[in-house]
């Protein structure tokens, strides 16, 4: 043992540190979209109330806190992510009643619940943005973004938005031209009027009153654009993603506002937290998100990790390497799927070994240092449905167009029953046919399920003190196929992981390790099956995922 306290004290591992003492430095955060986790009234889609009668499940799974995708009252042409009422529930979600006995029952399972705020823009039809279109000279006209180019056929610029189109819209009544960056029934927010911002972080008060534990910020990268409006830097990209420019992602104004709303959450008790939908070009843009004196955002999404597609040990491990190594110490967070991303059981799987690929993404992400999210039904290998599945779906009044995110959002799958046990009536969406084989009730019984994977490895992130909050010790496998990492907590215990993402068996050899080869006592988790490696040259099975101990 000393000397293996000798070996890891000279390991270089202080940069990946975590600053002890925040519930969400390692918490996994479960993301609900609450059309689809649980229908309690029989109209079809998810509510409140249905996610309440779920926290046992959650609390058994062992998450830390839920994030909840909008419920507020909305007239869904981005299904919630168009805010009519930032501080009241939705009627198909429920009513603030309910929100107040969700929270309750979540308190008393020790789950936090972090409420999704649209801060970027708001819908159309919000009071807000009909007083703003209602005159040029309306007091809130300059709580939006207005422009008047070169009259009804000019946009001010040819900036695309990320939904395809220009980014403005063009008002008859005023005669002049609203910015959005995603829908025309989106506009954005000014955030630079100080009444504005005012309201907004009244919003943030509301909830935190209302016992909410935080806030997953959507599309914080967009909120200020340059205020001189170059036409020159974004031409229209046809057929192509927008084009992200300084102008319009990124500013440096957000850095004052995250500042501001954080200084609001500090005074609330219970650690409450910033979870930031905050995509960046680089990870040296994700760490400035952080804020220079850790003053913003603390938890910014990885999107660097969390948009890789393709399942390549050396470029997972370049960006867990990044992200542990090159944020300064602060807690990264991964993730792989999410309501705007297809499932990771579908972009990973190769059509035959998905399963074992499903155990060895989950390890990936749960087995490092930092917070990770979880999307529902992740933990029983639902997968995105294919587009071909979803044609059926009836548009009707609720439902301006389908969504191609749709696939990425049907029915949790609790059991072989009715609509998979989400709803007793039609479900918004049909519930992918794999139900039967994926489903909670069936999975929980079976050892070798997805599902008791995932719980087995958040069991070892609570338990055991090297998963919770060691440190990351980056490894070389010797091999491009396999990605090797270290797990140690304090100078004793060291954990290694390693994945191999290819369909052969690999030989490795395990460099970064000073001195002697530590002596792994345990095998804690395996898939398949395998024996601790007594020394750093050994094979591993295909798609194999290993995870040992040198502790007990
Ligand atoms: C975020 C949300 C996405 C939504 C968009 C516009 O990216 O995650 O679902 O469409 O913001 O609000």
């Amino acid at each position: 043992m000393k000397q293996l306290f000798l070996l890891l004290a000279s390991l270089n591992i202080a940069s990946a540190q975590t600053a002890p003492g925040h519930w969400y430095d390692h918490a996994v955060i479960y993301e609900i979209y609450p059309r689809s986790f649980q229908d309690s009234n029989g109209d079809g889609i998810g509510d409140l109330n249905g996610i309440a009668s779920r926290l046992d499940y959650l609390k058994d799974l062992g998450v830390d806190a839920i994030w909840i995708t909008p419920f507020f009252p909305s007239p869904n042409a981005d299904f919630g992510y168009d805010v009519s009422d930032y501080v009241n529930v939705a009627p198909e979600y429920g009513t603030m009643q309910d929100w107040d006995h969700l929270v309750a029952e979540a308190k008393q399972r020790g789950i936090r619940i972090l409420v999704d705020f649209v801060v970027n823009h708001t819908s159309d039809q919000h009071p807000w943005f009909k007083e703003s279109r209602s005159s040029r000279n309306n007091p809130k006209r300059d709580w939006y973004v207005w422009k008047s180019g070169g009259g009804p056929t000019q946009p001010p610029t040819h900036w695309t938005s990320i939904f395809g189109g220009y980014t403005w819209t063009w008002d008859a009544q005023t005669e002049q031209w609203y910015y959005h960056i995603f829908l025309p029934q989106q506009p954005d927010v000014n955030w630079a009027n100080p009444e504005l911002r005012k309201a907004m972080f009244e919003v943030v008060r509301f909830w935190l009153d209302h016992g909410a534990s935080g806030f997953r910020l959507d599309a914080t990268p967009y909120l200020f654009e340059d205020p001189a409006f170059p036409e020159d830097f974004n031409p229209p990209a046809p057929g192509g993603p927008a084009a992200l420019e300084p102008y319009n992602s990124g500013r440096p104004e957000n850095h004052q506002v995250l500042r501001e709303m954080r200084r609001i959450m500090d005074t609330y008790p219970g650690d409450p937290v910033l979870l930031g939908e905050s995509s960046t070009a680089t990870i040296e843009d994700l760490a400035k998100v952080y804020g220079r004196n850790h003053d913003e955002i603390q938890l910014p999404m990885d999107f660097l990790f969390g948009n890789l597609t393709t399942l390549d040990a050396a470029t997972f491990k370049k960006q867990v390497d990044a992200a542990q190594l090159q944020l300064g110490g602060q807690t990264p967070v991964f993730f792989f799927s999410s309501h705007d991303h297809q499932r990771q059981w579908s972009v990973f799987g190769d059509g035959t070994h998905n399963d074992q690929i499903a155990k060895l993404t989950a390890t990936l992400t749960l087995a490092q240092r930092g917070a990770v999210l979880l999307y529902y039904g992740e933990e029983i290998g639902m997968e995105t449905m294919p587009a071909g599945g979803l044609k059926s779906v009836p548009v009707g009044p609720k439902r301006p167009r389908a969504d191609d995110r749709d696939g990425e959002r049907t029915p949790m799958q609790w059991n072989a029953g009715l609509n998979a046990g989400f709803t007793q009536g039609t479900p918004w969406l049909p519930v992918e046919s794999n139900y039967r084989r994926y489903s909670v009730e069936s999975e929980k019984k079976d050892p070798k399920s997805i599902y008791s994977w995932y719980w087995n490895l958040l069991k070892l992130r609570h338990d055991n003190s090297v998963f919770r909050d060691g440190s990351y010790v980056p490894l070389e496998s010797g091999n491009p196929n396999v990605f090797a990492f270290g797990r140690t907590s304090g100078a004793s215990d060291l954990a290694l992981i390693v994945l191999n993402t290819s369909p052969k068996q690999q030989t490795i050899q395990i460099t970064g390790m000073p001195g002697e080869w530590p002596q792994f006592r345990h095998i804690l988790m395996a898939s398949p099956q395998a024996i601790a490696p007594s020394s750093p040259k050994f094979t591993i099975a295909p798609y194999g995922v290993l995870i040992a101990t040198t502790g007990q």
